[in-house]
């Protein structure tokens, strides 16, 4: 098993991809047997696509990095690593720019919503954001990325890329890459808006839980909640139409670790005024300690540093032979 997943040190992490991602990560990572490698990284390449202030990526890289390691990622266990420091990424992903098709990335929809009408004025690394993921994995022969449910269909174009170049170069290089998306949270919403994912780029901040949030804040959050006035159903089809409520009752069914069946076994019958306290007290619950310990390590911020460049290091070594390989294929080495 190779697990490799990343994400972008763009803003604050929060709940959606703790639960959507980086608890999978986690639990991959405490269920790994000899032989297998897990890793993961920062996405500071991806995070060049738009437009950041060049003083805070360094800074949100080692602070997302802190987060990482207070969730659970144990730099023992896991290559954990930022992925400007391991230049194979950006070689294969160039390889890869070679095998990949405009149309194929016309159809990514994370490139219609994010260039949104303005298609002219995006970047050229917005639009080729899902080569460089691609290269991401298969540079480790990735067998299981564990992601959320919007980024499936990137996963999706990795395979696609990973299948042509074989046949193209009739080589049996790259290993198909097998997304894992969590089934209790594979999409977590905002807050405020049922139809909306939760997301690092919504204006409103209260539309989000951040890791970093203090008790009184998450509290806040949930207590302001879009909701409806109806009480919680006995059966989970009835939140079908309910997108807001469900959104909350999957949050607190993830938080907990049981079914959503479960959760309404328990709080059916129950109005807002009842769940979202009991919600906001499982959040602190579970993700205070997350903050806390990322605020003690952060207190040392070259000891991260130093796990980010131990993790590159050996980065570079796994990925080496698979970028020696796709140079070979292509007949860049003699
Ligand atoms: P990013 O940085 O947007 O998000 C990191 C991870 O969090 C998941 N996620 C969510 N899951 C559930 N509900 C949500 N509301 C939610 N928001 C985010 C994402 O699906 C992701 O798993 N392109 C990637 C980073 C990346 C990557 C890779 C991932 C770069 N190379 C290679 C996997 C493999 C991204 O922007 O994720």
């Amino acid at each position: 098993m190779r697990v490799v997943s990343g994400i972008q040190p763009t803003g604050n992490l929060h709940l959606g991809n703790y639960l959507g991602a980086i608890k999978q990560w986690v639990a991959m990572q405490d269920a790994m047997e000899a032989g297998d490698e897990c890793l993961f990284f920062l996405a500071d390449l991806h995070a060049l696509t738009v437009s950041i202030d060049p003083r805070e990526l360094a800074a949100n890289t080692v602070e997302m990095a802190a987060t990482l390691l207070a969730a659970g990622i144990d730099p023992d266990r896991s290559v954990l690593f930022n992925q400007a420091r391991v230049p194979a990424h950006s070689e294969l992903g160039w390889i890869l720019g070679g095998t990949a098709r405009i149309g194929w990335l016309n159809r990514m929809t994370q490139w219609k919503d994010k260039a949104g009408k303005n298609r002219e004025g995006a970047s050229v690394g917005l639009f080729t954001y899902p080569v460089l993921q691609a290269a991401d994995v298969l540079a480790y022969q990735a067998t299981h990325v564990p992601v959320g449910d919007d980024q499936k269909q990137h996963l999706e174009l990795a395979r696609d890329i990973a299948t042509k170049f074989n046949t193209d170069f009739g080589v049996d290089l790259f290993t198909l890459p097998e997304p894992f998306v969590s089934k209790s949270a594979p999409r977590i919403m905002s807050l405020r808006d049922g139809g909306a994912k939760m997301s690092k780029s919504d204006p409103s901040d209260m539309s989000r839980i951040n890791l970093s949030d203090p008790d009184d804040a998450i509290a806040a959050k949930f207590r302001k909640a879009r909701t409806d006035p109806d009480p919680l159903p006995a059966d989970p089809a009835a939140l079908d139409a309910r997108p807001e409520a469900r959104n909350l009752v999957t949050i607190y069914a993830a938080l907990a670790d049981q079914s959503v069946e479960a959760v309404l076994a328990t709080h059916a019958g129950q109005g807002f005024g009842v769940f979202k306290p009991a919600l906001a007290d499982l959040a602190i619950a579970r993700l205070g300690p997350i903050r806390d310990r990322m605020a003690a390590l952060l207190g040392d911020r070259s000891a991260v540093g130093a796990v980010l460049s131990r993790g590159a290091e050996r980065a570079r070594e796994l990925a080496a032979p698979t970028l020696h390989a796709a140079q070979r294929a292509v007949g860049l080495q003699l």
